[in-house]
């Protein structure tokens, strides 16, 4: 796998859903510990306006059940087209593993739940561990020094730790979310991608409509939809940007909305609902997710629904 994709001049990872959403941060740590330049789209709106290609493209699909049919349809346009492909699923022998030249196995255990969030987790653990022998093939600094196996239990610890205290998370659904019709995420840069993912698990599971939200661009336009009581979940790892997202913060509370912050320890201030341990930012969607996930869940239960049966939806996804 290694000495096909370091031939590569460009990656692009094609995904939906939560998928999606592991992509966009396996982007990030690709381009960082690699520095091959990568694309993620939308499985669905590449099967017929197929990207424009690089000389030297390679594919990954990221697919939980690995029968997505959006994603078969631009896998069938890569085999067409003769390029290398990685299937990175859960599921062994699924029709986007045989169909792609390589697979990487989640290992993640059967998810049974139609809200996928383990398999999101060993999306990013497994891109995590593609980006760190690739980068390391191509002998880039930030790959070899990095510790991967030290951050990874970092993020296992860390983990432990929020579920250990999800009875606060239990206390903010009930609080803010479950009597509200809507709700926003907001973030930047990797914050961002987590941002979509947690709108998309509590909007799929709750029924309350939730938008994920670049921080900045509320201001271009949807921060008019924020009132008294709007729940803001706000996320906040990102060393470049987290003062100017504590400025968007401020922007939504003046103007009556109900912010919960997840804010990693090295940015948190007082007053915070949930402070993240430290972990490198690369690797920080695994700690950030938690949270979210856990909201999404006692919003869903606490409403009394089917938290792992959310109406109108099916584990896998297998028309266009
Ligand atoms: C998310 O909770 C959903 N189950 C959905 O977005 C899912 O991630 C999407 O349908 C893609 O499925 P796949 O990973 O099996 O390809």
């Amino acid at each position: 796998i290694i000495d096909s994709i370091s031939k590569a001049d460009r990656i692009y990872i094609y995904a939906a859903g939560t998928s999606y959403h592991a992509g966009l941060v396996g982007k990030t740590m690709l381009e960082h510990y690699t520095g091959i330049p990568t694309e993620v789209g939308l499985a669905s709106e590449a099967g017929y306006h197929f990207p424009m290609m690089s000389k030297n493209p390679f594919f990954i699909f990221l697919t939980q059940s690995g029968e997505t049919a959006d994603s078969r349809v631009v896998l069938k346009e890569v085999n067409k087209r003769n390029i290398p492909s990685l299937t990175i699923t859960n599921v062994e022998g699924s029709t986007l593993s045989r169909e792609a030249d390589y697979t990487m196995l989640l290992e993640a255990g059967p998810e049974i739940a139609v809200a996928s969030t383990k398999a999101y987790t060993a999306q990013i653990a497994v891109q995590a561990v593609l980006a760190k022998a690739l980068g390391e093939a191509l002998n880039k600094a930030e790959a070899k020094d990095w510790n991967l196996k030290h951050d990874l239990a970092i993020a296992a610890e860390g983990m432990q730790q929020l579920v250990d205290s999800k009875e606060s998370l239990k206390e903010i659904a009930d609080k803010y979310l479950i009597k509200s019709r809507n709700a926003f995420y907001i973030g930047r840069g990797i914050d961002y991608a987590v941002a979509l993912e947690g709108a998309l698990k509590l909007k799929e599971v709750s029924y309350i409509q939730t938008e994920g939200f670049a921080a900045a661009e509320l201001k271009h336009g949807t921060i008019s939809l924020i009132e008294k009581d709007t729940p803001v979940i706000a996320l906040i790892n990102d060393p470049a940007t987290a003062d100017l997202t504590r400025g968007n913060i401020q922007e939504v509370v003046s103007r009556g909305a109900n912010v919960v912050t997840i804010a990693g320890k090295d940015f948190a201030r007082e007053g915070d609902n949930v402070v993240l341990p430290e972990i490198n930012y690369y690797m920080s969607a695994l700690l950030t997710v938690v949270p979210a996930q856990l909201l999404a869940y006692y919003a869903s239960k606490d409403k009394g629904l089917d938290v792992d049966k959310p109406r109108n939806l099916a584990k896998s996804v297998t028309v266009e």
